[in-house]
């Protein structure tokens, strides 16, 4: 994070507060945010998006306070369960302000999103268009929607391949003709508010070029809307997926570079279809939360395992960072409570959970002189971390602290044994 430094005992801290005085009041393992770096990342992000709508992937993490913060900075929302729904509405996320997602959202779920007016729901299968369509045909109600298109770019961590037609679950094919057939379909029914188009590419991109190939493919496909129906439609989604720097090989661009490249595009694409350039907005989920947080460990135990590596374990692990074992993922560790001379030792940092897989950071230079007791920070875990963290071997999840002026403001509590009991009812 942003305000983190080392202070002169050698021991990090988070603007101004240092970690073992966090440690101490609430325990290991822990996830820390520093709130004003997640702020500025928001106002970063609208600083550089001036006139599009910044809607913040709720899906990253969620919880009351981090809602409070984003609507604060003048972010939306873009929710994709009734869980998040629900979490949004009660810290008083102004329902207009939302964007609703998801490939399988029950009637339920849709039904609540239109009772709290949520300003945008993203249309996702046939089925869901004549669920919804039913839906607001009873309530007499005329809620605004985007078709979710799959232009056939599959982007992923430093490249992107372009895929004639894209195998996977989410939303309606370009090539096959199914985004079109869902445009004219809602348009021709006329009970849902087709607001425009929407697409998302992958997450953890870095190649911008992702985000112009499917660009130009939507605004070809709102230009065909056009000359099919005579509409224009008004507004259109990029979608989110910016890419963050876990490790300092990571480069990801910046939110200026970014809206640069995709102004030029849409302005460009808009301009040779003769189309009016319609109202922009993204949703960025990790670029905004993920580099706000470390979490803290404390390590347990120490093994060298016949001079191959050294095996460091901490007090948590694939149950509050499910990413490496899931995804490969690559993290980095530092040693957190204080500073050491020794020389750099290759370590593992590994959970406290019966798997082999059970892997925090694959590869990390540590002090060789790291003992039981030192704390271990994970920098970059604010996005997927705690929101994916699971009880596996009944281990209650650990606490989110906001850190501000050197204040240290609980916002998610630790699970503890008696909340995983209350479920047993048998
Ligand atoms: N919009 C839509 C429609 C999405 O599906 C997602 C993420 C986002 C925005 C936000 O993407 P972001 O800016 O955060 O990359 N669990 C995986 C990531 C799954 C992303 C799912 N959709 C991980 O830990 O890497």
């Amino acid at each position: 994070p942003r305000n983190v430094t080392r202070a002169d005992d050698g021991a990090l801290a988070v603007a101004g507060l240092g970690v073992r005085d966090i440690a101490a009041e609430y325990g290991t393992p822990l996830y820390v945010l520093d709130e004003d770096d997640l702020r500025s990342r928001c106002r970063d992000f609208r600083a550089a998006f001036p006139d599009v709508d910044v809607y913040y992937a709720g899906k990253a993490f969620l919880c009351r306070a981090v809602v409070r913060m984003i609507a604060e900075e003048g972010l939306h929302l873009d929710v994709c369960t009734g869980g998040e729904l629900a979490t949004a509405l009660s810290a008083g996320m102004p329902p207009e302000r939302m964007g609703f997602h998801g490939n399988n959202k029950s009637v339920a779920e849709l039904t609540r999103a239109l009772d709290a007016g949520v300003g945008r729901i993203i249309l996702d299968s046939f089925t869901e268009i004549d669920r919804l369509t039913a839906l607001a045909r009873e309530r007499g109600v005329r809620p605004g929607v985007l078709i979710r298109v799959t232009v056939g770019v599959e982007a992923h961590t430093h490249e992107f391949i372009a895929t004639a037609h894209e195998d996977q679950k989410f939303g309606f094919s370009l090539a096959g003709g199914a985004a079109a057939a869902a445009a004219f379909k809602v348009l021709d029914e006329g009970v849902l508010d087709l607001r425009g188009l929407h697409s998302h590419i992958g997450s953890q991109i870095f190649d911008a070029s992702g985000f112009e190939v499917s660009a130009r493919r939507v605004l070809a496909l709102q230009a065909q809307i056009r000359d099919a129906r005579g509409v224009e439609l008004p507004e259109l989604d990029l979608g989110g997926g910016f890419g963050i720097a876990y490790t300092t090989q990571d480069d990801p661009a910046s939110p200026q570079d970014l809206a640069k490249r995709l102004r030029k595009i849409v302005d460009g694409e808009c301009a040779a279809e003769r189309l009016a350039v319609p109202h922009l907005s993204i949703e960025p989920g990790r670029a905004i939360v993920g580099p706000a947080v470390f979490t803290l460990y404390e390590v347990g135990t120490v093994k060298d395992v016949d001079g191959i590596r050294t095996y460091v374990s901490v007090d948590g692990g694939m149950s509050d960072n499910i990413r490496t074992a899931l995804y490969d993922a690559s993290y980095s560790a530092t040693m957190a409570n204080r500073a050491s001379v020794a020389e750099p030792m290759l370590a593992r940092v590994v959970g406290k959970h019966c798997e082999s897989g059970d892997i925090v950071v694959k590869d990390e230079f540590l002090p060789a002189d790291v003992q039981p007791g030192d704390l271990v920070a994970v920098p970059g875990t604010g996005a997927y971390c705690r929101s994916m963290a699971s009880n596996y071997n009944h281990v209650p999840r650990p606490p989110v602290v906001a850190v501000r002026d050197g204040r240290p403001r609980l916002i998610v509590r630790r699970e503890t044994e008696e909340d995983l009991l209350a479920l047993d009812v048998g």
